[in-house]
């Protein structure tokens, strides 16, 4: 036990102080999609990636968003690179597809996919209900099954570029907790596929990259919202809280080096996952101290 703790330890630190093998300049001329990209950590993404010299092409639902963000690229960027922006409702799996092909034909070839939008999460007692069940069905639609549509359309590109797959999961598709049980269920099944994909990827010798990012709390206006609904105020006095521009930064550096997982924030994230596979009880007890719905 002490072994495997020493090693655990040992990993933890090398893997903080090692990650930052990363040279923008990579990034410069590559083709880019950001998904969610109206707000939050995509729009984060999309504003580095700008700066680095990448062409984007950003989609969400409202358009009126989308174009304040390409004005904004426009003007971190350089302007011989393109930004191009896609209206699309990402719960219709029959717009994925086109999103792809828009993608291509706009940029010319894709380097990178970056699938990051989730549908507003459904907070509260999962009872079983009508509405949980409708809840249930948006959810993985939007927060798994056009992740998995996305991706396959794009395998075919991305393997003329060597390209990668960056999808954004989250603490709660590793460790599930009371209250979001929908969205844990969607980001766990996230791991499921495409841990099991990129396995598969590599058997059929295609060269094309998935990067799994373990995000925790992150202080987007959303995130915050939600918590408050709950009254789970408690986690905010807890839970280190990374800005969304931190953290989109460091998932573009893990996928720009082909990282298999990203973790961010690193330490109290792993830790997350650590106690919750050694001692899963003291983790329940936790998250029953966190939650306390009236
Ligand atoms: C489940 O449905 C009930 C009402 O039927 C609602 O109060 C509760 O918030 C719902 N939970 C979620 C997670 O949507
Ligand atoms: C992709 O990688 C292979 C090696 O796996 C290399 O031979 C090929 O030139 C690369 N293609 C591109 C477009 O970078
Ligand atoms: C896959 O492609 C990347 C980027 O072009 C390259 O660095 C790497 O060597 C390739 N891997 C294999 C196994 O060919």
């Amino acid at each position: 036990m002490k072994q495997v703790l020493a090693i655990f330890f040992v990993s933890f630190i090398i893997g903080y102080y090692i990650i930052d093998d990363f040279d923008a300049s990579i990034l410069k001329g590559k083709n880019v999609i950001v998904t969610g990209a109206s707000g939050g950590i995509g729009e984060q993404m999309a504003y580095h990636y700008a700066r680095m010299g990448a062409n984007v092409f950003i989609t969400a639902r409202s358009e009126s968003r989308l174009k304040q963000v390409i004005k904004r690229c426009e003007e971190l960027g350089d302007s011989t690179r393109q930004y191009l922006y896609h209206v699309a409702d990402m719960s219709d799996m029959s717009a994925t597809e086109t999103l792809i092909k828009k993608a291509e034909e706009g940029l010319g070839s894709i380097d990178y996919l970056v699938l990051n939008h989730i549908v507003l999460t459904y907070m509260g007692q999962w009872l079983g209900s009508r509405e949980n069940f409708t809840g249930l069905s948006n959810t993985v639609d939007v927060n798994f099954l056009s992740y998995a549509h996305l991706a396959s359309h794009a395998i075919q590109p991305l393997q003329k570029t060597n390209g990668s797959i960056i999808v954004i999961s989250s603490v709660a598709g590793r460790v599930a907790q009371p209250y979001s049980i929908s969205y844990s269920a969607s980001k766990f099944a996230l791991d499921g596929f495409f841990s099991g994909l990129r396995q598969e990827l590599n058997i059929r010798g295609i060269n094309v990259s998935i990067t799994l990012c373990i995000i925790g709390l992150v202080g987007t206006s959303n995130a915050i919202q939600k918590i408050h609904e709950i009254h789970a105020s408690n986690i905010l006095n807890w839970a280190p809280m990374a800005s969304a521009e931190d953290t989109a930064l460091a998932i573009i550096k893990g996928g720009a080096v082909r990282a298999r997982e990203v973790f961010y924030p690193y330490l109290p994230v792993r830790i997350t996952s650590l106690i919750n596979n050694l001692a899963p009880r003291l983790m329940e007890k936790f998250f029953q101290l966190m939650y306390q719905v009236d």
